[in-house]
């Protein structure tokens, strides 16, 4: 088995923070959400993996995967000129592919319970194609299946504008090596792309065996804000224990599951889990409320946070409540006095923002 990770496309629902990197690399809990996806492709004992990137992502996926080492896993980039679908990404790394059944593992995407006891599932059930599916509010924005009264997928469409149901198709998808003739003989979409979704309902129409099964964990598709915040939010319910490596003084309160990391110093501050608090990060006179994730080398003082994901390298002083806020890295939030109501953000890296 081999893993095919998708990580190009253009970010455009996370701008601005995409202008300057990747969305695959928006840390969620301090760690991009492409380092959860190659430690579910490590726990799977998967040791291929080739990365699908584009001409805008590639320096940084290259900076941030390398080889594969930490991972012990063997990392072929592939590189996709123009975003022309999901499918055209398969097409293209057909030569590393080989005859190999692999996963596609879209490099957004997050899944709760990784990938180990699916690819079980697939190796001994003998399928051709084995997607997964969870209800969402807004089956628009995603492929969707319609299933019969025994629950077997009978159609799949990509983004419709009439959903035949609120299942939407996750971005982890299992396949043999049949998926490449569907594809072969799939047209570009309304939007100009091979999509997967068509090649699948292709692969179903030929007499593969394509089996769909609904998700009872958490999915997430990092692209946009609010997602990625419950993203976030997410991963540090499920994810973090209460771990002090960094220096607390007497005058402050660290409550609940809080991870402090090396280098970092909390002072007269009080600190409510679930948090985690970066590398060298310097926390003064402020509260971190519940669902916060503080990047490293951030200087947080006489403010109050409570679910945000506040970057690397940021300064934040005397804002009173800063809340449901996404703040690339090195910005900069000021305010002379203290001020009153809540701020909602979105701030790119490096901006300089004063209320
Ligand atoms: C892609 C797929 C879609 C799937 C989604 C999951 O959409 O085309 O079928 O439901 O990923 O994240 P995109 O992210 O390209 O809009």
């Amino acid at each position: 088995m081999k893993a095919l990770v998708l990580s190009g496309g253009k970010g455009t629902r996370l701008r601005p923070l995409t202008h300057t990197m990747p969305k695959q690399l928006v840390p969620v809990a301090n760690e991009p959400i492409l380092g959860y996806v190659f430690r579910h492709i490590r726990d799977a004992g998967i040791k291929e993996v080739g990365v699908v990137v584009s001409p805008e992502t590639q320096n940084d996926v290259r900076g941030f995967l390398g080889k594969g080492s930490r991972w012990r896993i063997r990392v072929t980039y592939i590189l996709q000129q123009e975003p022309l679908g999901l499918a055209h990404a398969v097409k293209i790394a057909r030569p590393f592919l080989g005859n190999s059944p692999f996963v596609m593992y879209l490099g957004d995407n997050l899944l709760a319970q990784g990938i180990k006891e699916f690819m079980e599932e697939f190796d001994s059930e003998n399928l051709d194609g084995l997607i997964f599916l969870k209800e969402v509010e807004n089956p628009r924005a995603f492929g969707v299946a319609k299933l019969n009264k025994k629950g077997q997928v009978v159609k799949l469409v990509e983004k419709p504008k009439t959903p035949p149901s609120n299942l939407a198709l996750v971005g982890v998808y299992f396949f043999s090596p049949k998926i490449h003739k569907a594809i072969d003989r799939i047209k570009p979409s309304a939007r100009g792309e091979l999509e997967i979704t068509d090649a699948i309902q292709e692969l179903m129409r030929s007499g593969g065996s394509v089996k769909g099964q609904i998700l009872e964990d958490w999915w997430l598709d990092t692209g946009k804000k609010d997602d990625f915040l419950e993203a976030n939010t997410v991963v540090l319910d499920d994810y973090i224990k209460r771990d002090i490596k960094g220096k607390v003084d007497r005058k402050s309160k660290v409550i609940g599951r809080v991870q402090i990391e090396k280098g970092a110093k909390i002072i007269n501050s009080n600190l409510r889990g679930p948090v985690v608090i970066g590398k060298r990060c310097e926390i003064v006179d402020s509260f971190i409320g519940p669902h916060t994730t503080i990047g490293h080398g951030t200087r947080i003082i006489n403010s109050a946070i409570e679910h945000s994901v506040i970057m690397d390298k940021c300064y934040i002083e005397n804002i009173t409540r800063l809340e449901d806020s996404l703040i690339g890295r090195e910005a900069r939030v000021l305010h002379q006095k203290n001020q009153s109501r809540a701020l909602r953000l979105l701030i790119g890296d490096n901006n300089v923002v004063e209320v």
